[in-house]
């Protein structure tokens, strides 16, 4: 078996903010997320994520129940470490919370969770949100410590921030992105020799999807931005099922 096959199935999980961000730039309804919910389950997503923000720029609060009523699929809740998500989390009862690092001046969620600065904390939030039955991830570099202390707080998943391969991708700088593809992959590794699940994300599109589906040990990716973006020339039922095909095409 080569390094780029892998038994493991990989869903993906459609991050569908960005049709609220289209939304709010006018106000009012339209687009609906929770239409865009709809379709992404017809086209043969796995999951869908929704980022509740401290601002609520994309997603605000009305729309979790209207998305979690609209479909049956699981929701990945996407949120800061905060004693407001938790409640809000505590009470929507998503099936997973993926906790991220958020600063409002980001325009996106620009680097990993600092975890092995912060565990204490961290485990202390993570608890009562695995008693309630939620699976807990946390978003973080592919950093050897930091996948060691999300391990260690007692985070059921991990999500790779695959950002940093992402712009390497775009700006061509190959040796930077092999490198970063490298950490990817002794992450991923280290993570399921833990016992953790492996799921990765942010910045991925056609081009460079295929590396970062061929890791044996991921089983999701979570992907937004470039899938509503080419919803808007193709749709969004095509745009999901030419990623998923790139996906699967990674694996064989
Ligand atoms: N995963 C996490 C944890 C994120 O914060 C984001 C961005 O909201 C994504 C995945 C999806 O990234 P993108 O929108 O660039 O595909």
């Amino acid at each position: 078996m080569t390094q780029s096959m892998s038994d493991a199935p990989l869903r993906l999980g459609v991050n569908i903010d960005h049709v609220a961000t289209v939304r709010n730039a006018r106000g009012g309804r339209d687009p609906d997320p929770a239409r865009a919910a709809m379709i992404a389950q017809q086209a043969g997503a796995d999951g869908l994520t929704v980022h509740l923000r401290e601002d609520r720029r994309h997603i605000v609060d009305a729309d979790l129940p209207a998305i979690m009523k609209a479909v049956s699929l699981p929701i990945n809740l996407e949120m800061a470490a905060t004693e407001e998500m938790r409640r809000i989390a505590l009470g929507l009862r998503p099936h997973a919370v993926c906790i991220v690092p958020e600063r409002r001046e980001e325009r996106t969620t620009e680097g990993g969770l600092e975890v092995a600065r912060d565990d204490k904390r961290l485990r202390e939030f993570i608890a009562p949100l695995r008693e309630a039955g939620a699976r807990v991830s946390l978003f973080i570099a592919p950093d050897e410590a930091q996948v060691e202390a999300a391990a260690r707080v007692g985070a059921q998943v991990i999500e790779l921030h695959t950002g940093s391969y992402c712009l390497h991708c775009a700006d061509g700088d190959d040796s930077a992105r092999d490198e970063e593809l490298r950490r990817l992959f002794s992450a991923a590794a280290l993570g399921k020799d833990l016992g953790l699940e492996v799921h990765a994300g942010h910045g991925l599109n056609f081009e460079n999807v295929g590396p970062i589906a061929a890791i044996p040990e991921l089983v999701e990716l979570n992907i937004g931005h470039f899938l509503i973006g080419e919803a808007i020339f193709v749709g969004l039922e095509a745009a999901i099922r030419e990623m998923r095909r790139h996906m699967m095409l990674a694996r064989m």
